[in-house]
């Protein structure tokens, strides 16, 4: 991997927009204690090299870099990484996972979140993903199935339907940059279809209601898409009051389901104990 300019994508929240720093902080603050408990608990330790990609602002890079510290090195991508703030110990690089070259056998511990549902090509990345792992490596998939995102709580009935107007019109603005809103729930057979075995999957639902980060999250969807979304039939007035509900003390709404899966590169079959020649049996 070379660090260069790298090519734009169809990815809609571009890192670039001055909401960018909104939606990275709240990602950290309500995802990043379920992704890296899980990398914990998976045994993510000291000495392991690892490789996020599509790493936003690098908060997750950066926690890695503690768990792997000392001798551990984390490498973090980004087809736009000028948010992540390079350290000892911790590169970063700009690197389109879709074209640029990954290199193979190089990482204990790879992760991906909220970055292969937005990119066309998420299989073939996979696969690239799981050949950059060590044989016995870890790959972690974190991504949200927004197929379903219910309005629990708005002030009027009429103010739910807006806002199931707006997940519906966002989910379609994703599928238009190549997206899948919903593959969250397909990540698992892509793993396994990709070759890695001992799939762990966790699924997490999210309360939106005022203060969260995951309302934070929405509310950043909301103001970057604003432009799209009137050009899709919103008129500002809608769009006003979509802020206003979600910011309203009545307000409360799930996030999708976001599924957190885990998986290994299997060692190759010369690697592993030779099979006793006779089956053990009890002795009768
Ligand atoms: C929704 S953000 C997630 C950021 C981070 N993974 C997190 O969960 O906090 C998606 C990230 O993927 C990056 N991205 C989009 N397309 C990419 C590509 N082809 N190669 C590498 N990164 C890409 C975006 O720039 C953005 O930082």
């Amino acid at each position: 991997m070379t660090a260069h300019p790298a090519a734009p994508s169809g990815y809609v929240f571009d890192n670039d927009s001055p909401h960018s720093d909104r939606h990275h902080a709240s990602l950290e603050e309500g995802l990043d204690p379920l992704t890296l408990g899980h990398l914990r608990e998976a045994g993510v330790a000291p000495g392991m090299r690892c490789l996020e990609i599509g790493a936003g602002a690098g908060s997750i890079s950066r926690a890695l870099l503690r768990m792997v510290s000392p001798g551990g090195t984390v490498t973090a991508t980004d087809i736009k990484p000028g948010r992540i703030a390079p350290e000892p110990g911790l590169t970063a690089l700009a690197h389109d996972v879709v074209t640029d070259p990954l290199p193979e056998e190089a990482y204990d511990v790879v992760v991906a979140r909220l970055v292969l549902q937005h990119l066309p090509e998420r299989r073939a990345v996979l696969r690239r993903l799981v050949r950059a792992l060590v044989p016995g490596g870890l790959l972690q998939v974190d991504e949200f199935d927004a197929g379903h995102e219910p309005c629990l709580l708005a002030p009027s009935p009429d103010d739910a339907l807006l806002y199931e107007r707006f997940t519906t019109a966002k989910a379609a603005l994703m599928r238009a940059g190549g997206g899948d809103p919903t593959w969250g729930r397909r990540a698992p057979a892509a793993l396994r279809e990709a070759g890695l075995t001992g799939l762990r999957i966790r699924p997490h639902v999210l309360v939106r209601a005022p203060g969260t980060p995951a309302l934070g999250l929405q509310l950043h969807h909301l103001a970057h898409l604003a432009p799209r979304l009137r050009e899709g039939g919103f008129d500002p007035a809608e769009l006003d009051r979509l802020g206003a509900i979600m910011r309203s003390p009545d307000f409360a709404a799930a996030t999708g389901v976001l599924y957190s899966v885990q998986g290994r590169r299997p060692a190759p079959a010369s690697s592993l104990p030779t099979p006793l020649s006779t089956p053990c049996s009890e002795a009768t």
